[in-house]
C-alpha cells in the first residue's frame, strides 16, 4: 500500500468513482472528463474492446513474488503505467497538477504532464522531484513557441516527449458546446503560456495586465493544423530526447513513425474525445504491433479501467499503458489522496490480476493467454 488516503469509504469500481467525482465538482467540469466527441460511441467502444478478449490462465506456476515492472527504451520502470496527460486540472481541483504530481511521488508513478496544464510545467516538476516525467506536446502554429516549450521541459528534467498528432483542431464535444463549457478560454490551460517568454512577446499588454486578450492569443496558436510528417524533422533536430507520436491508430501511421526517426508511439484515440467513430483503441492496437515488428515501444490508452485492462494491451503487444480518467476522477473526489487511492487500488488490481492469471511477471505476458470470447 503507497499511502493511507482511507478517511472516507473506499472506492474500488469505476463508476462508483465516476459517481463519486460527478459529486464533488461542477457539472460541467464533469461533462467535460466523462464525455467523448460525437455520438459517443468510441467512447464506448474503447471499453467494450476489452470485454471481446478473454483470459485462459495456467496455474500452478509459483507467483509469490510479483514483478509489475517494464522496460522503455532501456529504462526499467515499477509500474507497468504511466499517468496520461490531462489538461486544465486547475478545474478539477484547486491544486490540479500540483496534486497530482505530490500524489505521483508518493506512488512512483511516472507522469506525464499536458501542455495545457493550470500551473506551468516547471511548477509541476518541482513537486514531482525526481520522479520520471514526460512532456506531452500541442505543437503551436508558432514555431519558436514549440521549441521553447520543449526545451523548457528538457532543462526541467522531462525526459521524453509525447507529440499528440490526433488534435490538429479539437473534436466536435457536443457535450462542452451545449454547456458552452471550454476550460482554455476559462484560462485553466495557460500555465505553460503565460510563464513563456516567446509567448508573452506576442501579447501587447502581459498576461498579468491583460488575462483576456492573452487567452485569446493563446487560442490562436495552441494547434496546428498544418502540422505534417515532414515537420517531425524540426523536433527530431531540436532535441535530443525519445520522442513519442500520440494518436497513432493507423498501422502505416505505426511503420511511418518509424520511418521518421521517432522513438515510439502511444495508440489512443485520446479517450474518445477526438473523431468519433474511429476505431477503438485496442481494436487498433494488434495490427500496429504487427507493422511496428518491435522496433519501438507501444504504449497504449483509452479504456484502461482496472487491472484485466492492463493485462489484456500488454498481452497483445504494448510495452505499458497510460492511466487517464480514472485518476482524474481521484483528483476530483479528494484531491491528492484521491489520486494515491486510484493508483494505489490500480496497481493492487494489477497484482491480483496477474497472479490469478497463472503469471509472476508483467514481461511473461502474451497473447498465449488470449482468446476471442
Ligand atoms: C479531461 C481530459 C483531458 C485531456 N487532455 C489531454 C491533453 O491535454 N493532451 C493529450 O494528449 N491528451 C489529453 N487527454 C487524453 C488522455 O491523454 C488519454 O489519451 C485519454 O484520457 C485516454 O482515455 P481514458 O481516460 O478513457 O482511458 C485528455 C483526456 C481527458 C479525459
Amino acid at each position: 500500500m503507497y499511502g493511507n488516503s482511507q478517511k472516507t469509504k473506499p472506492i474500488y469500481h469505476f463508476s462508483d468513482l465516476e459517481k463519486d467525482a460527478q459529486n464533488a465538482i461542477r457539472p460541467e467540469v464533469f461533462t467535460y472528463i466523462q464525455s467523448g466527441s460525437g455520438n459517443e460511441e468510441t467512447l464506448e467502444d474503447n471499453v467494450r474492446a476489452f470485454r471481446k478478449w478473454k483470459i485462459v490462465p495456467q496455474f500452478l506456476h509459483d507467483v509469490s513474488i510479483l514483478d509489475l515492472s517494464i522496460s522503455i527504451l532501456g529504462e526499467s520502470y515499477e509500474h507497468p503505467f504511466l499517468l496520461a496527460p490531462v489538461g486544465h486540472l486547475g478545474a478539477v481541483h484547486p491544486n490540479g497538477e500540483l496534486a497530482v504530481a505530490r500524489a505521483a511521488k508518493n506512488t512512483r508513478v511516472p507522469f506525464i504532464g499536458s501542455t495545457v496544464t493550470t500551473f506551468s510545467l516547471e511548477e509541476i516538476a518541482r513537486e514531482l522531484g525526481n520522479t520520471p516525467r514526460w512532456f506531452q506536446l500541442y505543437w503551436s502554429k508558432d514555431r519558436e513557441l514549440t521549441a521553447s516549450l520543449v526545451k523548457r521541459a528538457e532543462k526541467a528534467g522531462y525526459s521524453a516527449i509525447l507529440v499528440t498528432i490526433d488534435t490538429p483542431i479539437l473534436g466536435f464535444r457536443e457535450a462542452d458546446l451545449t454547456n458552452q463549457f471550454f476550460p482554455l478560454r476559462e484560462g485553466y490551460g495557460s500555465g505553460n503560456y503565460f510563464s513563456d517568454p516567446v509567448f508573452r512577446k506576442r501579447l501587447k499588454e502581459t498576461p498579468e495586465e491583460n488575462p483576456d486578450a492573452a487567452i485569446e492569443e493563446l487560442l490562436k496558436i495552441v494547434f496546428h493544423p498544418a502540422l505534417s510528417w515532414k515537420d517531425l524533422r524540426f523536433i527530431r533536430e531540436l532535441t535530443n530526447l525519445p520522442i513519442f507520436l500520440k494518436g497513432v491508430l493507423h498501422p502505416k501511421d505505426g511503420r511511418k513513425a518509424l520511418e521518421y526517426g521517432m522513438d515510439g508511439i502511444v495508440v489512443s484515440n485520446h479517450g474518445g474525445r477526438q473523431l468519433d467513430g474511429v476505431i477503438a483503441s485496442l481494436d487498433a492496437l494488434p495490427q500496429i504491433v504487427k507493422e511496428v515488428k518491435g522496433e519501438i515501444p507501444i504504449l497504449f490508452d483509452s479504456g484502461i479501467r482496472r487491472g484485466t485492462d492492463v493485462l489484456k494491451a500488454i498481452a497483445l503487444g504494448a510495452t505499458g499503458v497510460l492511466l487517464g480518467r480514472p485518476y482524474v476522477y481521484g483528483l476530483a473526489r479528494n484531491g491528492f489522496e484521491g489520486v494515491v487511492e486510484v493508483l494505489d487500488h490500480f496497481r493492487n488490481d494489477i497484482d491480483v490480476s496477474l497472479a490469478t492469471a497463472g503469471k509472476a511477471r508483467i514481461s511473461e505476458l502474451d497473447s498465449t493467454i488470449l482468446v476471442r470470447g
